[in-house]
């Protein structure tokens, strides 16, 4: 992990409030794994004082490039969508752990609304090692979902979900995923990035069957570095429960050792 100074290539306003931001710093495209994040200043004034941390959405070490999406809502995310070209962003990373695949094909990738953009690098990273790859992404309705052959490369299956029916298949991403299973998908592992009650009842239901499941959580962070425990959760591992920081252990953790 390092500070650097990274430089606005390009931002864009993909869809009603997504961005995409594609910054050139080489040592953060160098490294960047997977599930890791990184904390970056936004503005250039005072205000806001602390850092904002954003999943790394895909990184070309050749380009030097570094790639994230982001969803503006607040004071925060509103100030770096007017970030221009050429501006320098000041960030700490790459932080955080990052997913770790066994290979069990076929890999299988939950994403609830904000939480594509890891899951965006990892089936990068998976689909270039040659592995078969499946990609379940649901929001509330078609104009929550990004349009992922912009940022996909051909090979995954993917497979939508709305709340509303707008668009994919109606219902829960979590029901959608479960009749999936039931007509005989037959996951190797799965990794699932979204919001907590997503994540939590995915956990829930992935009990019986019991395929690997590694999630991705977000907490509200200040410092990101492991110094002020402001982004603790608990966790249950080899047998005693801990609080552990998502910023420093994790964001990824295996979900049978979430204490949901
Ligand atoms: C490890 C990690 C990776 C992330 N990756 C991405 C990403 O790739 N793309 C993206 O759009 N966002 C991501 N986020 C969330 C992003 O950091 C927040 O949306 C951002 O900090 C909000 O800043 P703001 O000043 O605009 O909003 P604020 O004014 O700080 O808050 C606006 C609203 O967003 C909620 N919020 C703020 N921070 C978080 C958070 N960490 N988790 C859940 N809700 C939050 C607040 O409760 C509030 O309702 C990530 C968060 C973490 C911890
Ligand atoms: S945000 Fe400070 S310890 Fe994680």
């Amino acid at each position: 992990m390092k500070q650097c100074q990274a430089r606005v290539l390009d931002l864009v306003e993909v869809k009603g409030g997504f961005f995409s931001l594609t910054l050139y710093e080489p040592y953060l495209a160098a490294t960047a794994r997977p599930g890791q994040f990184i904390h970056l200043r936004v503005g250039s004034g005072v205000a806001p004082l602390l850092r904002r941390p954003f999943s790394v959405a895909g990184a070309d070490p050749a380009k030097g490039t570094l790639h994230l999406l982001f969803r503006c809502v607040g004071e925060g995310t509103k100030l770096l969508s007017r970030s221009r070209e050429g501006e320098l962003l000041d960030c700490l990373g790459p932080l955080g752990n990052c997913f770790i695949s066994s290979g069990a094909e076929p890999a299988v990738l939950l994403a609830g609304g904000g939480g594509i953009a890891p899951l965006i690098f990892l089936a990068e990273s998976l689909r270039a090692a040659g592995r078969e790859l499946y990609l379940f992404y649901g929001a509330a309705k078609s104009a929550d979902l990004l349009p992922l052959e912009q940022f996909l490369s051909p090979g995954p299956v993917v497979k939508y979900a709305t709340e509303d029916g707008s668009a994919g298949e109606a219902g829960l991403l979590t029901a959608v995923f479960q009749r999936a299973l039931a007509a005989g998908l037959f996951p190797g592992e799965l990794f699932a990035c979204g919001p907590r009650p997503f994540l939590a009842a995915l956990a829930q239901q992935n009990q019986r069957r019991g395929y690997p499941l590694q999630v991705s959580l977000e907490e509200r962070m200040a410092c990101a570095v492991g110094a002020c425990q402001g982004c603790a959760v608990l966790i249950r591992r080899n047998g005693r429960e801990d609080y552990l920081r998502v910023c420093r252990e994790g964001p990824v953790f295996q979900s049978t050792e979430v204490v949901w």
